[in-house]
């Protein structure tokens, strides 16, 4: 076996395998499809959603959708890109999981209407346990603008821990906004009980 095969088969022994369906009480986390489009672009398209996450540009349309989805169903993306829906296959959110820089980091977003259920917390609850099962003794990296206590909570009720602060850019803000760096160890992980 020459070098660069090598490479390839320990490059695929550290990668979770394909996108899961994922079934928790209340959620269906599936990949996604083109037919997300519209869901994902109204959701995004409301800047109180846009003005949380670093990449995404503020307005934001069915066509800035479609470009995510085509790439996300081009197989080419080593990551999870799972779309949260209640099981009648309404779009609600996203949970994404993908290497950057030697390490994995976990993203998410939910559209506004579905804020503050709990649904955040037991969707990214389920796809940790499925990860932490295909990858286990693998950190997971995340983070939230500093002004973000919802997320900073979903990720503290997780088991994630505060590793760094620094400023970060957001393209629907324009504007470098302060930002706190967390860690997940998978002995920390922890599967919150929902009142
Ligand atoms: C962050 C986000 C995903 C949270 O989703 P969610 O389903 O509402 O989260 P959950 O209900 O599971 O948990 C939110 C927790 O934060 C708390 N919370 C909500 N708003 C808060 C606020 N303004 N200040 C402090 N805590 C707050 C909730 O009470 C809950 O904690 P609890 O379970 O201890 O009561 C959602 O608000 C969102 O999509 N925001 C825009 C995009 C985004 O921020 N993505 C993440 C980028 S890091």
């Amino acid at each position: 076996m020459n070098a660069a095969v090598l490479h390839k088969t320990s490059e695929l022994r550290h990668r979770p395998g394909p996108c899961p369906v994922i079934t928790t009480d209340r959620l269906v986390l599936r990949p996604h499809k083109l037919g997300d489009a519209e869901a994902i672009a109204q959701s995004l398209g409301d800047f109180k959603v846009s003005r949380m996450l670093a990449r995404v540009p503020q307005p934001y349309d069915r066509q800035d959708a479609l470009d995510w989805l085509v790439l996300q169903a081009s197989g080419l993306l080593p990551g999870w890109t799972l779309a949260i829906t209640t099981g009648d296959d309404v779009h609600l959110g996203v949970v994404g999981l993908e290497p950057r820089g030697g390490q994995w980091h976990l993203g998410y977003w939910l559209n506004r209407f579905y804020w503050d259920r709990g649904y955040m917390t037991e969707a990214v609850a389920a796809v940790l346990e499925r990860f932490f099962r295909r990858m286990p003794d693998t950190d997971v990296r995340a983070g939230a603008f500093a002004d973000n206590l919802a997320s900073l909570n979903v990720q503290r009720k997780l088991g994630f821990r505060i590793a760094g602060a620094g400023d970060l850019f957001s393209i629907a803000r324009n504007r470098m906004a302060p930002h706190i760096e967390t860690v997940l160890r998978p002995e920390d992980f922890r599967i919150p009980v929902r009142p």
